[in-house]
């Protein structure tokens, strides 16, 4: 049924397969979708569970007022990522006081409807509160200061969240160090100090370093194998590398993600794509659309090739609630779902991938 290339009947299919999503009843977990809707399509999830991958979507605590978006978001996917809301600033909004209710609400959300949550993001130098960005810190005030984040938030969720973003962005595009206070303060060690401190908190919860830039092989994708090769060899507890896959199609699909994925697994590291979107310049064409549709098929795939790819979370689902057009003006359609909710080219495309028998590894 999707393999119509027409564009206009491919519209009014997904026309029709929104609303069914939309009116279809509630359920309780991934497992329970299918059979609880006889007759009706798999969702994403259903259709990636069967390679034993996640298929998620970010979300964010304001989006939760929106009842269209929250029934699909619990209906089609089984793992979700707080967007903000367990990143420092609303999670130790002052020094030594703890606020966790934006995660909370996520993670009670999540947990209703059988999906798992990934935690983003312990220690990152983007959105972090006053009190820490205001002054100066000596090396063992900072230190004290990350190790009692990071165990507090990592304690409070354990149990709760099946993975941790530990550390966001470390590295710039050659591959050197980003300069944050975190590396001025406590030099490159901060990193394993940070994995070995969430270990501490919750020896069961995968650990991950994450990024954007990372999915082709180049300087920064290197600079965390090689990373990632040090700390294993040191024993640090590293269980994966998160590709953010914020994709542009005017930069060009990054073709050695399937092989850079697959050098990860050899060094004993789970893999993950963490925050997909596809941007395009506005106006989207069908042309664009169709080439983001291609996209998303490629990804796909990439991750089903490679036994350590985990699983696949979309940077929230639909072009409603996509960070893009706020961040890169002019830029935007990045995501599967268009701002009504309705299903895209590139929902189909994954849909497709999902549905393609596992090959090789
Ligand atoms: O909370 C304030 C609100 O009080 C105010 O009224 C509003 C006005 O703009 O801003 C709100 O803060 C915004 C915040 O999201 C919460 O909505 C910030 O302006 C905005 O900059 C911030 O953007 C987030 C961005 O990270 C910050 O870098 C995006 O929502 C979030 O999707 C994005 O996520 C990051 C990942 O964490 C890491 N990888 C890249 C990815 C995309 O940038």
């Amino acid at each position: 049924m999707r393999t119509t290339s027409t564009t206009a009947p491919r519209l009014v299919l997904a026309g029709a397969l929104a609303a069914a999503l939309l009116l279809g009843g509630a359920t309780t977990g991934p497992a329970a979708r299918a059979a609880e809707r006889p007759g009706q399509e798999h969702t994403l999830a259903d259709l990636a569970q069967r390679h034993g991958r996640y298929f998620g979507s970010a979300t964010d605590n304001p989006e939760l007022a929106d009842e269209p978006y929250t029934a699909l978001l619990g209906r089609e996917f089984d793992q979700i990522t707080p967007g903000n809301g367990m990143k420092w600033y609303a999670t130790e909004p002052r020094q030594g006081v703890f606020d966790f209710s934006q995660g909370d609400e996520i993670v009670n959300l999540a947990r209703s409807k059988g999906q798992k949550v990934r935690g983003h993001t312990l220690v990152w130098h983007s959105q972090l509160p006053d009190w820490l960005t205001g002054r100066e810190w000596t090396a063992p005030e900072l230190r004290a200061v990350l190790k009692k984040h990071i165990q507090t938030q990592v304690r409070h969720y354990r149990g709760k969240v099946f993975a941790w973003d530990v550390v966001n962005e470390a590295f710039n595009e050659d591959g050197t160090y980003r300069d944050t206070v975190f590396l001025r303060t406590l030099g490159p060690g901060y990193i394993a100090d940070a994995l070995r401190w969430a270990h501490q908190a919750d020896p069961h919860v995968r650990l991950y370093l994450n990024d954007y830039n990372i999915e082709a092989t180049g300087p920064k994708s290197d600079a965390y194998h090689e990373l990632a090769k040090q700390l294993k060899a040191r024993h640090v507890p590293l269980h994966g590398i998160g590709f953010q896959t914020h994709l542009a199609l005017q930069y060009g699909y990054p073709a050695t993600l399937e092989d850079n994925l697959r050098r990860f697994s050899r060094l004993g590291l789970d893999t993950a794509l963490t925050e997909v979107d596809v941007r395009m310049q506005l106006p989207a064409t069908e042309e664009k659309l169709a080439e983001q549709a291609r996209w998303y098929r490629s990804l796909t795939e990439a991750c089903l090739a490679v036994r350590r790819c985990v699983g696949i979370t979309l940077w929230d689902y639909t072009d409603k609630y996509s960070w893009i057009p706020a961040f890169f003006p002019g830029e935007g359609a990045a995501l599967p779902w268009d701002e009504a909710l309705r299903p895209k080219p590139a929902y189909h495309a994954l849909r497709e991938a999902l549905q393609t028998p596992r090959r090789g590894r």
